[in-house]
């Protein structure tokens, strides 16, 4: 997760030679750049495409702007009103840069190396819309959602729609499994998490698998929790994205050991280093070996991460694992 990013001086670089976030997102040559820079530099097992998920609110015609050092500033959606304002389909004209950055990594990148596409869940996409900022608890959406459900579900329509939609056209374009990234799923109720996560990425892969049938699809709830297991059981994705704090022994003790999983070193192990990294990395191998897993972290590389910590976790997990 967060592959390319401020901690590499070439993408700082290249980010400088754009000027502006999206810019760099609707650059095609510039984003297979960002997108192929740490497959360069570390030599990892899969890509991920370089993008934001805020290219489906700005597909959908809300403003949005990446100031530096600041994040997303969206134009807030604050009522049911501002929902009718959306489009009501997502505007792929406006989504072609990426489609075609997909098309030309899939030719720059070796074959062994898979490209992951991505989107993000409705919830988590829905939070910033409702906000128009990042927000510490999501104060404004879970506020939207129990004042006016309806309006609040008409938001999550629109997205689950958008994402499907989206998610087929980067299958079409060349990716070889997409994420579904909610990042603040953590912050609601059973409930709450049930309508407004698992219902609607549920909804998502029939779509996307009733037009792409072998469609691969990795969730990522972070910050589930004890709800994770409703996710896992009620969503049928074909990999789970652990966050850091999920505990390895609750998975063994709750979740069937051939469902394949993916995480889940802290990011904060990751620019601590020294011995403290490695006793994560081995922990992590240790304790997810058995199931099909795919080691990563649990969630983005900080952008004050040395390179070097980098290189010594790759090294070590090789070197667990034999390669
Ligand atoms: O890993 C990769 O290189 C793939 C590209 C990618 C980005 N964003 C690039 C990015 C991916 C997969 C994302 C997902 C994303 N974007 C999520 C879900 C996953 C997660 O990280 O939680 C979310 C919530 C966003 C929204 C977003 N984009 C925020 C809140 C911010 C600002 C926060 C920050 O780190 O400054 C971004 C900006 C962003 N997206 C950057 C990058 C490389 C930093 C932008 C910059 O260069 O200034």
């Amino acid at each position: 997760m967060r592959q390319a990013g401020r901690y590499l001086p070439e993408y700082r670089k290249l980010r400088e030679k754009a000027g502006d976030f999206f810019k760099l997102c609707f650059t095609p040559e510039l984003a297979a750049e960002a997108t192929l820079q740490p497959i360069r530099r570390f030599g990892f097992d899969a890509a991920i495409l370089f993008s934001d998920i805020l290219v489906v609110p700005y597909a959908l015609g809300q403003s949005v702007q990446f100031t530096l050092n600041e994040g997303p500033q969206l134009d807030a959606i604050t009522d049911r009103r501002g929902v009718t304002q959306l489009k009501t389909e997502l505007d792929h004209g406006v989504l072609t840069a990426i489609y075609e950055t997909i098309e030309r990594v899939k030719e720059d990148l070796p074959p062994a190396v898979s490209l992951l596409g991505f989107c993000g869940a409705p919830w988590t996409v829905a939070t910033y819309m409702v906000a128009g900022s990042g927000t510490s608890e999501q104060e404004p959406a879970r506020r939207f959602a129990y004042q006016d459900p309806q309006g609040f579900s008409d938001l999550i329509e629109k997205l689950i729609e958008a994402s499907a939609s989206y998610l087929v056209r980067q299958l079409e374009a060349g990716v070889d499994a997409v994420q579904i990234f909610d990042t603040w799923a953590g912050v609601l109720p059973a409930e709450e998490f049930h309508r407004w996560c698992i219902e609607p990425i549920q909804r998502i892969i029939a779509k996307v698998r009733h037009q792409v049938a072998n469609a691969k699809i990795i969730g990522f709830p972070r910050g589930a929790g004890t709800t994770l297991l409703r996710y896992v059981e009620g969503v049928p994705v074909d990999a789970i994205s652990l966050d850091w704090t999920v505990d390895p022994v609750f998975l063994r003790e709750h979740v069937a050991m051939d469902v394949p999983v993916q995480g889940n070193l802290d990011p904060l192990v990751l620019l601590a280093g020294g011995a403290a990294l490695d006793r994560s990395v081995e922990a992590i191998l240790k304790a997810f070996s058995g199931r099909p897993f795919i080691f990563n972290l649990g969630h983005g590389v900080l952008p004050q991460t040395p390179i070097a910590h980098v290189e010594q976790m790759l090294a070590r997990v090789r070197a667990v694992e034999g390669r």
